[in-house]
């Protein structure tokens, strides 16, 4: 039906009086046949229409939505010159062919952050770890497996990119002797001996040129005081700390409560979609780089 002439006759026209299209998708259809026809994922068709009404101008003035105490610049930055590279979701370790050692990251954190980034129209990279998520929309999006893959695209991509955004909850260990076989169960208890993985933040802020670095904390203790010595360790410009350990923000959630650190101020923002948060978070950071980019 999507490709029938009157169909797109019909597109045509509404195309010529500036209608804008979203969709269809690709998929199976009711009747049973295969191709366009379906509607958009409903987070998709909000996100594209969210979009919609974002200016378009080369010129775009910074937004400040969200009444933190960033100091407002006043500036006029071209936005899509901005190259923002964010890592999302969970890495995976193996230990046999069959089974890993993770955590719960679903990625929504990351990706809403892409999403609120490309809504700035930035220029915007992702690199995920295995998530349940639809790949984005217009995001160049690099898929990896383990904290090994996960640091092998950072670095390939960093030397290109103004601000890092390391929103994945890499893993801190893997395991060296993966065995080639799913292990037997026996009945006795089983060690693994894991190595720590190398730390990517660490690593970029050791870098002859680095981007503007903002890294995230999770804890379930400590919050502030364990998400500043990440800061200060990991030579962060600022570090988002998110309290973890509860089904009603931060791991998996669509939900989170933030605490954005520099070294100079905090600031709370309370608990939200992530994709509010995201985009709070993303007007926070540029108006930071901004001002340490002027001073
Ligand atoms: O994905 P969601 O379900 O939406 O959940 C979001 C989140 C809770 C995963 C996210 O908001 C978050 O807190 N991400 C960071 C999780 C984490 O690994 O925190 P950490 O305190 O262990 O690590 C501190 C920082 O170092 C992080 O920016 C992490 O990406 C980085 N890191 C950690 C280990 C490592 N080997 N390399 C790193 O770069």
């Amino acid at each position: 039906m999507w490709h029938h002439p009157a169909t797109q006759r019909n597109r045509e026209t509404m195309l010529q009086e500036g209608k804008c299209f979203l969709g269809p998708d690709e998929g199976t259809q009711a009747c049973g046949e295969f191709g366009p026809g379906r509607m958009m994922q409903p987070e998709q068709l909000i996100a594209e229409l969210s979009h919609l009404f974002v200016a378009h101008s080369t010129h775009v003035p910074l937004p400040r939505r969200c009444a933190a105490n960033f100091p407002t610049m006043g500036v006029n930055q071209r936005l899509e010159d901005i190259k923002v590279l964010i890592t999302a979701g969970p890495t995976v370790e193996p230990i046999d062919p069959v089974r890993y050692i993770s955590n719960p990251s679903s990625g929504k954190m990351g990706y809403a952050l892409a999403q609120a980034a490309k809504e700035l129209g930035m220029n915007t990279t992702l690199i995920s770890g295995p998530t349940h998520l639809a790949r984005p929309d217009k995001i160049n999006t690099i898929f990896v497996q383990t904290a090994k893959d996960m640091y092998r695209e950072v670095m390939n991509q960093i030397h290109d990119c103004d601000i890092f955004i390391a929103a994945a909850a890499v893993t801190d260990y893997y395991c060296q002797n993966i065995a080639t076989q799913k292990l037997k169960k026996t009945g006795d208890s089983l060690q693994l001996t894991l190595t720590p993985t190398q730390d990517i933040l660490l690593d970029v802020s050791r870098l002859n040129t680095i981007p503007f670095i903002v890294g995230f904390a999770a804890e379930t203790e400590d919050l502030l005081k364990n998400a500043k010595i990440k800061l200060q360790d990991k030579q962060l410009q600022m570090i988002i700390a998110n309290q973890v350990g509860s089904p009603d923000y931060g791991f998996n959630s669509d939900y989170n409560a933030v605490t954005v650190m520099t070294s100079q101020q905090q600031t709370a923002l309370p608990r939200q979609t992530k994709l509010q948060l995201a985009r709070c978070l993303i007007e926070i950071i540029v108006n930071e780089y901004i001002a340490q980019k002027i001073a």
